[in-house]
């Protein structure tokens, strides 16, 4: 049977490309009925330094974003990672399992290391495995993310492998990632070469989920284009980034793919286009932004959703864990 198993990291600022590649998908996939379990992945963001404030906060406001967006606590199991040991438990196991050449092989270690390698933190290099027991620990078979975390996924399914082949085991699934929908990849509205990032350092660059009406009707307007008017087929955005990506955003709003939105918006001039796409974000987003805030003030009723859910989530991962130590040999009396 289909397990579901998704995070996000709580490192502050969501935006419309953690929507549209990843929460939007963690909807759909749980409305589908199928069992999903969504975490914040606190442990995760602190492989690069985080206020301790800060990262309470926006653990917060990353399961208001969950909440607001859709995600439904008594359908899917919403949690933050660091309530359910099991995932670094299981991920010791997986640190010796997993080679080192492996880990440096990580297009993300190599972007957030960057050149001073020596100065990152050993979470930071290790962080596949521990994303890798955050999946299996579940025995989840599908993973929807964004495109950018189909290399980690291809990492655990190795990961998985070896283990299976080293204990003469078929214990780990091989998980499949599941990159789906017109926005896999959200592309800055400065550079279309380049992704939508919590990080970049303008702000001009990304919708976040927070944003207002007016700001991102603002950002919209002010997208980096061409001067040509819209295609009418796919093939005539493939030399054209920023359209491209505003396109695919405009795509991914109305639940179509790039040549169903072509076939609406095909011919036109940017300036008609772009204040259709404006209304149409802020009408697929406004809301969730105004939610947020709501949810916001209700720190404790979000904790309480977290802790309910840790509960529920430990309950599938402790006999996993545990079978697992039988497997490798380590004691339990
Ligand atoms: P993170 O926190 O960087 O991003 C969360 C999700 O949002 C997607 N995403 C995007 N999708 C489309 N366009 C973009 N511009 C864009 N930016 C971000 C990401 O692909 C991701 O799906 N390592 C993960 C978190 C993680 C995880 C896991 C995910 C930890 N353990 C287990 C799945 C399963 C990460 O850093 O995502």
């Amino acid at each position: 049977t289909p397990r579901v198993f998704s995070g996000v990291q709580p490192s502050g600022g969501l935006t419309l490309g953690n929507y549209l590649g990843a929460i939007r998908r963690f909807v759909d996939m749980q409305n589908d009925g199928i069992e999903t379990i969504y975490c914040m992945v606190d442990l995760h963001a602190m492989t690069v330094w985080q206020e301790p404030d800060a990262l309470r906060r926006n653990t917060r406001e990353l399961a208001a974003g969950y909440l607001a967006a859709g995600l439904d606590p008594t359908r899917s199991i919403l949690f933050n990672q660091s309530q359910v040991p099991e995932h670094t438990q299981l991920a010791w196991i997986f640190n010796c399992v997993a080679r080192m050449g492996w880990m440096q092989r990580m297009t993300q270690w190599k972007d957030k290391a960057g050149k001073n390698q020596q100065n990152a933190s050993l979470g930071l290099l290790a962080y596949p495995s521990l994303m890798a027991a955050d999946i299996l620990v579940y025995h989840a078979t599908h993973v929807p993310v964004g495109e950018d975390q189909k290399q980690h996924i291809e990492l655990t399914r190795d990961i998985a492998i070896k283990f299976n082949n080293d204990f003469g085991v078929d214990f780990f699934p091989i998980t499949e990632p599941v990159i789906e929908g017109a926005a896999t990849r959200v592309m800055s509205l400065r550079d279309g070469t380049r992704k939508m990032s919590k990080s970049d350092p303008s702000d001009m660059a990304r919708i976040n989920l927070t944003d207002d009406a007016d700001a991102i009707a603002n950002k919209i307007r002010k997208a980096r284009t061409d001067p040509e008017p819209l295609p009418s087929e796919p093939e005539g955005l493939a030399a054209r980034a920023e359209a491209r990506n505003l396109v695919n955003i405009y795509a991914a709003l109305s639940d179509t793919d790039l040549a169903g939105a072509l076939r609406e918006v095909g011919g036109k001039q940017f300036s008609e286009f772009k204040p259709m796409l404006a209304d149409l974000a802020v009408e697929k987003l406004a809301p969730i932004s105004t939610e947020m805030s709501r949810l916001m003030e209700q720190p404790d009723e979000i904790d309480r959703i977290l802790g309910d859910g840790a509960a529920r989530a430990r309950d599938i991962a402790a006999p996993i864990l545990a079978k697992t130590y039988e497997i490798v040999g380590l004691l339990r009396s």
